[in-house]
């Protein structure tokens, strides 16, 4: 048994508002049986038994409070996260790509609720609007089947929504009449979304010209995140592109694998087999 879940739920507001007030995290946005499983993982992570040996236990170790940040978040994404990465993809790498070739091929790994995926794709439509010989796919992939499931809807809250510019909402979005947004239907046919596991080992696709994998490794080991970087240089065509998080880096053993293209926003070119 866990003390302090659900038997002894007396420390659980103390954490809960330590969190509200060193994070900045409004726990009472999320569902509480959401923020106690979270609290429970790291609390497995630290060998701590209960929210309040917890609660001491990141009061003692300061560096507790990114994971347990991270921990949080896990799932948050948002439309053209880091703007000036997305400016670089739309201006700089879809064209070099469309240079090469008519038809660009795109896996967005780790895709959360969609916003990353339904970015990119909206840059595509916006691109294909202009010259009609150009089009693409892009496969969207996440371990969460749950995320998933909301992403392939395509329908977002006003409060999300709202945040783009309003000739984006015009183009790519429909008003419904519960007050969300619903991409449209060009947009929402550029994407697969399709469950995969980043540490199975086997990419959903190859032969890509681009892949986004953003906020997703934060997680993972050493070991694992160099595995995933040998995966993505596998699944990448000659000169692909990659774009990491902007916390995220390439590991020791691996940056013999991809050139960097753009260091400041962590975009690399695959480097031919060494
Ligand atoms: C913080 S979100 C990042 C979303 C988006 N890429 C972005 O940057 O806004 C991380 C996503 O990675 C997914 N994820 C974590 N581990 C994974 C794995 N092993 N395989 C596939 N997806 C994974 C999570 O389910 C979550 O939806």
């Amino acid at each position: 048994m866990i003390k302090g879940s659900p038997e002894m739920p007396d420390d659980f507001p103390l954490l809960k508002r330590y969190v509200e007030q060193t994070l900045k995290i409004q726990c009472s946005s999320y569902k509480e049986d959401y923020i106690k499983r979270r609290f429970l993982s790291r609390m497995r992570s630290t060998n701590t038994t209960s929210y309040g040996e917890y609660l001491r236990y990141v009061r003692a170790h300061p560096a507790e409070l990114e994971p347990l940040r991270n921990a949080l978040t896990i799932n948050v994404t948002e439309f053209f996260r880091d703007k000036e990465v997305f400016d670089c993809i739309r201006t700089t790498i879809i064209p070099t790509i469309f240079a090469r070739r008519k038809r660009i091929w795109i896996w967005c790994a780790g895709c959360s609720t969609g916003e990353e995926p339904y970015s990119l794709a909206m840059i595509l439509a916006d691109m294909m609007a202009q010259n009609k010989e150009l089009s693409g796919q892009i496969t969207a992939t996440d371990i969460d089947e749950v995320v998933l499931a909301k992403a392939k809807t395509g329908i977002f809250a006003e409060n999300i929504v709202k945040k783009l510019r309003n000739t984006q909402i015009q183009r790519h979005f429909t008003l419904l009449p519960s007050g969300d947004y619903e991409v449209k239907q060009q947009v929402k046919d550029l994407i697969r979304f399709r469950p995969h596991d980043l540490m199975s080992g086997v990419p959903p696709v190859r032969f890509l010209d681009l892949i986004t994998c953003r906020n997703v490794t934060i997680y993972f080991t050493e070991n694992q995140k160099d595995l995933l970087a040998r995966m993505f240089h596998s699944a990448l065509s000659h000169e692909g592109f990659y774009v990491m998080g902007k916390t995220e880096y390439l590991g020791k053993q691996v940056d013999g694998l991809f050139t960097p293209f753009d260091t400041a926003h962590k975009i690399f070119i695959k480097s031919p087999q060494p």
